[in-house]
């Protein structure tokens, strides 16, 4: 299975702070906020993956992540002309996706929890023979979601693409994962009312078909929206706490390639060296030592 991060946009809703720097670049406490859907991918043991972003912010993704070999991953990038909606993920990266499998995260979403790597591999079983698992987060206002509508016996019968009144509770996280189909199904969804390539569209053509499962994340995991100042603020705020109470970090990508096995002991030691001054790298050099 390949992976996706959309990290695009022109983040209008956090100016002035995104007029200069891609939004996907700002820190979330310690670390940009792209660590956080990569550090998903990695859970999910996919080691080849694109990031898609504008013509003017790629490079600074680029200088950041560099090929991903030093994190034991293959990183792609690809430019995305126009803000055209999310499904054009998969038009930008069709080459890239070739015949397989694919999981896109938004480059602005952040999870956090105990069960999410198992979450991650059950789901991605699951499409490798299929179909297209998507998830369903209870929030208390999901207006600005996309959100899903269950009948009686709790099987959904709708996604909204944000609903006026929603139907339930139940807002769509942006982390999907999708069986080959999902390129052909891209390139035939309209545009939406604001000129773009909903991913609910996509969604809801693997509903029509009896192909979409909702995975409901329950109160185990959190997932944290970035879309506004507040939010980025609460965000940055919640990682700190955690951090600081449990003494795990989230999202440490370095540790997560280590644990996971793509890369050394020693590999890890000298990525923990090259950050030694501050608390992330002394972190990573307490695991190394950890061995
Ligand atoms: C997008 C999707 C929406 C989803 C959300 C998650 O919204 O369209 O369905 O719930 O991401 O972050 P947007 O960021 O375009 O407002």
């Amino acid at each position: 299975m390949k992976g996706i991060i959309l990290a695009g946009g022109t983040g209008s809703r956090l100016f002035p702070n995104t007029i200069v720097v891609s939004k996907q670049l700002l820190p979330v406490y310690d670390k940009p906020l792209i660590y956080y859907p990569l550090s998903v991918l990695m859970l999910a043991e996919i080691r080849e993956i694109l990031i898609i972003s504008t013509e003017e912010a790629l490079p600074h993704y680029q200088k950041l992540l560099q090929d991903g070999s030093r994190l034991g991953l293959s990183l792609h990038y690809a430019v995305q002309e126009n803000p055209r909606g999310l499904a054009d993920a998969f038009l930008v990266g069709e080459e890239f996706i070739g015949s397989d499998s694919v999981c896109l995260a938004l480059g602005d979403n952040v999870f956090y929890g105990q069960n999410l790597s198992l979450l991650l591999q059950t789901a991605k079983r699951r499409v490798e023979s299929g179909g297209a698992v998507v998830f369903g987060c209870m929030v208390k206002d999901p207006r600005e979601f996309g959100v899903v509508e269950f009948d009686e016996q709790n099987r959904v019968i709708s996604i909204e693409e944000k609903p006026l009144c929603p139907k339930s509770n139940y807002a769509v996280p942006g982390l999907y994962i999708y069986d080959n189909q999902v390129v052909e199904i891209a390139k035939h969804i309209q545009p939406s009312p604001r000129e773009e390539l909903e991913i609910t569209s996509v969604n809801n053509e693997y509903l029509k078909n009896g192909k979409l499962t909702v995975t409901l994340m329950g109160r185990g995991i959190s997932w944290l929206d970035t879309g506004s100042p507040k939010s980025m603020y609460k965000a940055s705020s919640f990682v700190k706490t955690v951090q600081e109470m449990q003494g795990f970090y989230i999202a440490c990508i370095e540790e997560i390639a280590w644990r996971k096995g793509f890369i050394s002991t020693e590999q890890l030691r000298r990525l923990g060296m090259q950050l030694s001054m501050t608390d992330y790298g002394k972190y990573i050099l307490s695991i190394a030592e950890e061995g």
